[in-house]
């Protein structure tokens, strides 16, 4: 059965706008998985641009809630992850000018840190995803690298849906990367600009097993509301 996670992040952006404590990213975890989600996903970032502390130790205590947490490789954030103990641990990369994330992980450059802050978060029981480009060479270094689950990058994927084009040849990069990650016995995530039409083609990729989706949910919830949206998501991945 694949899986929606909901991303929270925009719900702290809206919060920090005014500096007030409205709208609560705490209370918006468990309103969504009461709506539906499987999971609820935070990304940790280390400009605290949306998502703080506080929100991640708060949201990772509440009860019955599995929290997907996304954090850099910064020492310091791995410690404060390890403190805040989520279910899961999602590694993307950050940097400080981009909007949202840009890409997958160099995992070329970053294969002896990642094997590391991969040990750590095991040996705390935590389930480790990196956040990875739809690339062969890419699933056999996560799979060297020990990790349990990759988390395709949708973006490119997305913008050519988007804009119109041609999409087939970073769809089949998608299943080809999606297949041999599950015959690695590596679980399957996809995520980033995906909206329905998006999660509907991928839908069709079966190793593909949990959906984290944020903007497009947050900004449809606008005028249809978050629980028809999310229950519409859940619908797309059903079939
Ligand atoms: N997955 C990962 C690893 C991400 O970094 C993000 C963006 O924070 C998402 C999923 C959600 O992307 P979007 O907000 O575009 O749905």
């Amino acid at each position: 059965m694949k899986r929606l996670g909901v991303n929270i992040d925009h719900i702290a952006t809206l919060r920090n706008a005014r500096g007030e404590i409205h709208p609560d990213p705490c209370f918006a975890a468990s309103e969504v998985i009461k709506m539906g989600a499987d999971s609820v996903t935070i990304h940790l970032r280390e400009d605290r641009r949306h998502i703080n502390d506080l929100d991640a130790k708060k949201i990772c205590k509440l009860k019955k809630i599995l929290v997907n947490l996304e954090i850099s490789m910064n020492d310091k954030i791995v410690k404060n992850a390890l403190k805040i103990k989520p279910n899961y641990i999602c590694i993307v990369p950050e940097n400080r000018k981009e909007v949202t994330t840009e890409g997958g992980l160099n995992l070329d450059k970053n294969q002896k840190k990642l094997r590391n802050i991969i040990q750590i978060f095991k040996q705390a029981k935590i389930r480790t995803s990196l956040f990875v480009n739809p690339s062969i060479r890419d699933i056999k270094i996560s799979n060297d690298l020990n990790a349990d689950c990759v988390e395709i990058h949708t973006g490119r994927l997305s913008n050519l849906v988007k804009s119109k084009k041609d999409y087939n040849a970073e769809l089949r990069r998608i299943k080809k990367s999606s297949v041999l990650a599950k015959k690695l016995n590596i679980e399957v995530h996809a995520g980033h600009g995906l909206d329905y039409q998006t999660t509907k083609i991928l839908s069709k990729i079966n190793e593909i097993q949990e959906f984290n989706i944020g903007h497009f949910i947050i900004g449809e919830s606008i005028f249809f509301g978050l629980s028809k949206v999310i229950r519409s998501f859940k619908k797309i991945i059903k079939k």
